[in-house]
């Protein structure tokens, strides 16, 4: 019996423990039966019956426990209190989804859990204060939500808590003192809430945190001294906060920080001297302060300091000499200050020196003539000083020059002739206000980038030379009060300009002044118009990018930081994903179906190769890339050009999700986005038609062409449907052309690029430059001077398409002639005595009689669009109405 008794006790307990196992098994996969019911996550419709094989899901090696449970960026929402019926979880990531709701405090019960990231949804209501149970955590990010109210006091408990992250809420209250009982803490963030009151003193004892961020709060009181004693510590941001006092002299003892990053606050007193023992820092921002004293030398011991801005503050004195040691800084920005003193030749010398702004201050030395020895300068700001005599001859060797900027000093002698030597100059060259003399130099007229040019308030004389007709990106204009005489050279840019740009010289006439010059020679400057007109939107589309392209070091620099602070939560993340594939730091698919389909890191390698490459835009290059599942997509990779895009990625993330429900037949909608290093793609569908201009250009020349007029004249009504729903939501197109309208199966139109225009979107304040858009033959001529996107402006685009469809010519062609594109060549038809047939295609227009009634009657309609006077073309909606009405007639 003994044996008996044993044995039922040993099967009892087994299958008691078996039991266990097997409910324990069994609850999990009901849960995540009911998991995906609730996400409606079809992969997991029970294909496989062992669910630890389900995407997403890891289970424990011993037992089939779930672990793991990975829903990232899958675009999911529903009631997400189900998933702490997964008690083993360790690893749990619902970040990028639409999940909203309070986050339930349930999830507290997770006990196992380690890492927890509800980032990037929609996610309201409180922190839990029952996160504080789980003890074993180490990663938290709660970023990029709708969380309000204050910061648990109690996740001080947290003693595990690697990883912090709350960036981008609602959160308010201050920052509770037992974030300093996180002794592991590597990465806190909580920047972009409204966190206030002052930054802890006791965070001194978070030994091993490397990345602090902060900025965009309400925060106030000084900066902690103990701040300084996190030993680890390598990126400091605290812009834009309510931050007071002085910067603590312990700074120095905190030799590994590489970012400070403390500008518009209000803090008070000077740099300490101790910053000289931060041997590593690369970027020191502090603009727009109370700081004042000097510029310390010291800083010119940080011999990898790269960008330096103090703008905007008290600061006296002069540039250290020393700071010529400085070889790897590529900015300097000390604007708004009470500097004087020479210009600072020692740093001029740098080779890596990119911007000088010395810009509102009083320095009181001469312009070097060694200022360009080291020729990487880009942009020179020494306006608003006091700057003594003459500008050098040896000017013309700053010859990356995009922005010369000396107005408001007192320069004396003459422009010298070798400024024109400086044919990168395209932002502005600003010599307003000095004592220059002399005249003008001829050779300003090869400056053919110049957008911006301000002579005014000197004593020039002489004649405006017409040499400066060669200025053909220039838009505006200053050469008021001055000794000018004789006519103004008949110049397009001359003539639009405001009368105020020329007044307070005596002796000039000629428009735009109301002095007649008696024998002023108005036929040349018609002739002129358009030729120039086009070649100075394309060049002030050109200067546009160069610009951009010369805030890129900026942006180079905010990546970095960016790079910084993602390799540091990377850190606290997943240590085993180490490789040289590219870091996917965002994306989504927006169209469930397709989500298993695409794979980011294979849409983010075809981008790298040239062979994927489909066609080249204003804004972007398409790519072609094929899955591993064998899917197709087509990948528009965006020219960043656009400093803002990168700095907004969340906004975009939205305005991207919104636009791929934007429902219309004719528009291409992004399926989704992928975010990775500084590149942004957005993913569309793959069309083998191709794009319009594809079909007009390259298919319709084959030897087996058919005519197919009807086809065309759907396509042309196609298009226009698209754009009338486009203006009826009011988004301006910032690039209509036909390599922009790509074709589908059934050659229905699907017109692109469309997040371009809400991507740059120009109401938003970015360079005014940036609104001027489009493909050269396709850009309304008032664009040139008005800067403007308009609807009118898209109108006249389409009407180029239309011409397109209709002729089979190019929007460009050397067979026009010089000067003129396929609007000009159109409308000036019955001057060279050409009858419409003329124009038209004749494959097309003389197959029957009625293709051409209908062909002549697109014709009109496309006459219309391209009126020079915008005010005088039709709406969108009109336009589709006119062409539906060519074939009911
Ligand atoms: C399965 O194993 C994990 C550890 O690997 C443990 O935490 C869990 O309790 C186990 N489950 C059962 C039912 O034994
Ligand atoms: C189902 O399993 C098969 C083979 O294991 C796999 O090829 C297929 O993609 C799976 N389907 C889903 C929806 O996961
Ligand atoms: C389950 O595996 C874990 C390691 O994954 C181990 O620590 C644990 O002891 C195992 N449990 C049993 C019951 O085997
Ligand atoms: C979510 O589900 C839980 C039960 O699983 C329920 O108590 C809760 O009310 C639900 N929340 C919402 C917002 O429906
Ligand atoms: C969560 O844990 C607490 C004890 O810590 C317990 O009282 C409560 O019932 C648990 N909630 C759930 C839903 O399991
Ligand atoms: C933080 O640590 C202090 C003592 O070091 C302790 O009094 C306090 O309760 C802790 N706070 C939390 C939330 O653990
Ligand atoms: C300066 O930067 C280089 C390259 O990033 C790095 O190797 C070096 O350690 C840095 N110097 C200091 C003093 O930190
Ligand atoms: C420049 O200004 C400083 C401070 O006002 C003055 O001491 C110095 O003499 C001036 N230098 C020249 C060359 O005028
Ligand atoms: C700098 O400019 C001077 C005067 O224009 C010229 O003689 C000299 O060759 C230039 N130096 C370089 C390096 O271009």
């Amino acid at each position: 019996m003994p044996f008996l008794s044993l044995l039922s006790i040993l099967l009892v307990g087994f299958l008691s423990m078996s039991q266990l196992v097997i409910s324990e098994v069994l609850n999990d996969q009901a849960t995540l039966l009911a998991i995906g019911v609730e996400f409606k996550i079809i992969e997991w419709n029970s294909n496989s019956s062992d669910y630890c094989k389900w995407p997403g899901i890891s289970c424990s090696s011993n037992n089939s426990s779930v672990e793991k449970l990975d829903l990232s960026k899958h675009g999911l929402q529903g009631n997400i209190t189900i998933i702490s019926e997964l008690k083993t979880l360790k690893f749990l990531d619902l970040s990028f989804n639409n999940f909203h709701g309070i986050i339930p405090p349930v999830f507290g019960n997770l006990s196992d859990l380690e890492f927890l990231d509800l980032s990037f949804n929609n996610f309201g209501g409180p922190i839990p204060v029952e996160f504080a149970k789980l003890k074993n955590l180490r990663a938290l990010n709660l970023s990029n939500n709708l969380l309000n109210g204050v910061i648990p006091d109690e996740l001080g408990s947290l003693k595990k808590l690697q990883d912090l992250q709350m960036f981008a809420n609602r959160l308010n209250g201050s920052i509770p003192h037992s974030v300093a009982n996180l002794t592991n803490l590597r990465v806190f963030t909580a920047y972009e809430n409204e966190l206030s009151g002052v930054i802890p003193d006791k965070l001194g004892s978070l030994s091993k945190i490397q990345l602090l961020n902060l900025h965009t709060n309400r925060l106030e009181g000084s900066i902690p001294d103990s701040i300084f004693a996190m030993e680890k510590l390598e990126t400091l941001v605290l812009t834009q906060n309510r931050m007071s006092g002085y910067i603590p002299k312990s700074i120095g003892i905190c030799r590994g920080l590489s970012n400070i990053r403390i500008g518009n606050n209000n803090l008070i007193g000077g740099i300490p001297r101790e910053i000289g023992n931060i041997s590593g820092l690369t970027y020191f921002e502090a603009n727009n302060n109370n700081l004042s004293g000097e510029i310390v030398m010291e800083f010119s011991k940080c011999t990898n300091l790269t960008l330096l801005n103090l703008a905007s503050n008290g600061f006296t004195g002069t540039i250290p000499f020393e700071f010529g040691l400085l070889t790897n800084l590529q900015e300097l920005i000390v604007s708004d200050n009470s500097l004087f003193g020479e210009i600072p030749l020692s740093i001029l010398r740098g080779k890596n020196l990119n911007k000088l702004d010395l810009s509102n201050n009083r320095f009181n030395g001469t312009i070097p003539g060694s200022i360009c020895n080291s020729s990487r300068l880009q942009f020179l700001l020494l306006g608003q000083n006091s700057i003594r005599g003459g500008i050098p001859h040896e000017i013309g060797n700053c010859t990356k020059l995009l922005e010369l900027q000396l107005g408001s000093n007192y320069l004396t002698g003459n422009i010298p002739p070798e400024i024109g030597h400086i044919k990168n100059l395209q932002i502005a060259l600003n010599l307003s206000s000095n004592h220059l003399h002399g005249q003008l130099p001829e050779e300003l007229g090869r400056l053919d980038k110049l957008v911006s040019l301000d002579v005014s308030n000197n004593q020039l004389s002489g004649s405006i030379p017409s040499a400066l007709k060669g200025m053909l990106s220039l838009i505006e204009v200053n050469f008021s009060n001055n000794r000018f005489s004789g006519p103004i050279p008949s110049f397009i840019p001359f003539q639009k300009s405001l009368n105020s740009s020329f007044l307070g010289n005596k002796g000039l006439c000629g428009e735009p002044l109301s002095v007649s010059c008696g024998d002023f020679d108005d036929s040349a400057r018609d002739a002129y118009h358009h030729k120039v007109s086009y070649r100075i939107v394309l060049a002030v589309i050109g200067s546009g990018l160069a610009v951009f392209a010369s805030v890129s070091v900026v942006v180079l620099l905010f990546m970095m930081r960016e790079r910084q602070e993602r390799a540091a939560r990377e850190a606290g993340k997943c240590d085993d994903e180490i490789s040289s594939n590219p870091v996917i730091l965002a994306g989504n698919v927006f169209v469930e179906n397709l989500r298993q389909a695409i794979d980011f890191e294979v849409v983010a390698k075809a981008t790298m190769k040239d062979s994927n490459k489909l066609t080249i835009g204003t804004f972007s290059t398409v790519y072609k890339a094929e899955m591993p599942s064998g899917m197709v997509l087509s990948v528009r990779k965006l020219k960043s050009m656009d400093k803002t895009i990168l700095n907004h990625q969340s906004k975009m993330i939205r305005e991207v999700e919104k636009l791929s429900k934007l429902c219309h037949d004719n528009l291409m909608r992004p399926i989704g986005f992928v975010l990775f290093e500084d590149v942004v793609l957005l993913l569309h569908q793959h069309f083998l038609n191709g794009t319009l201009a594809q079909f007009l250009h390259d298919h319709s020349k084959k030897e087996d062409y058919k005519p197919d007029w009807p086809a065309r004249l759907a396509i042309a009504i196609g298009v226009a449907e698209g754009l009338t729903f486009l203006h009826h939501l009011a988004i301006i197109h910032l690039d209509i052309s036909s390599g922009n309208v790509v074709l589908d199966s059934n050659l229905n139109p699907l017109v692109g690029e469309v997040e371009i225009s809400k991507l740059l979107d120009p109401s938003r304040g970015t360079a005014s430059i940036s609104a001027v858009a489009g493909s050269f033959g396709y850009i309304p001529p008032e664009y040139a001077y008005t800067m403007q996107v308009t609807a009118p402006g898209n109108v006249y685009s389409y009407g180029v398409v239309l011409l397109e469809i209709l002729t089979t010519r190019l929007p460009v062609d050397e067979a026009f002639g010089e000067g003129i594109d396929l609007v000009k060549w159109v409308h000036t038809a019955p001057t060279r005595g050409e009858t419409p047939e003329q124009i038209l295609d004749s494959r097309l227009s003389t197959v029957s009689f009625s293709w051409r009634k209908e062909m002549l009657a697109a014709l009109k309609v496309a006459l219309l669009c391209t009126d020079s006077t915008p005010a005088k073309r039709p709406k969108m909606k009109k336009v589709v109405e006119m062409l539906r009405e060519i074939t009911q007639d």
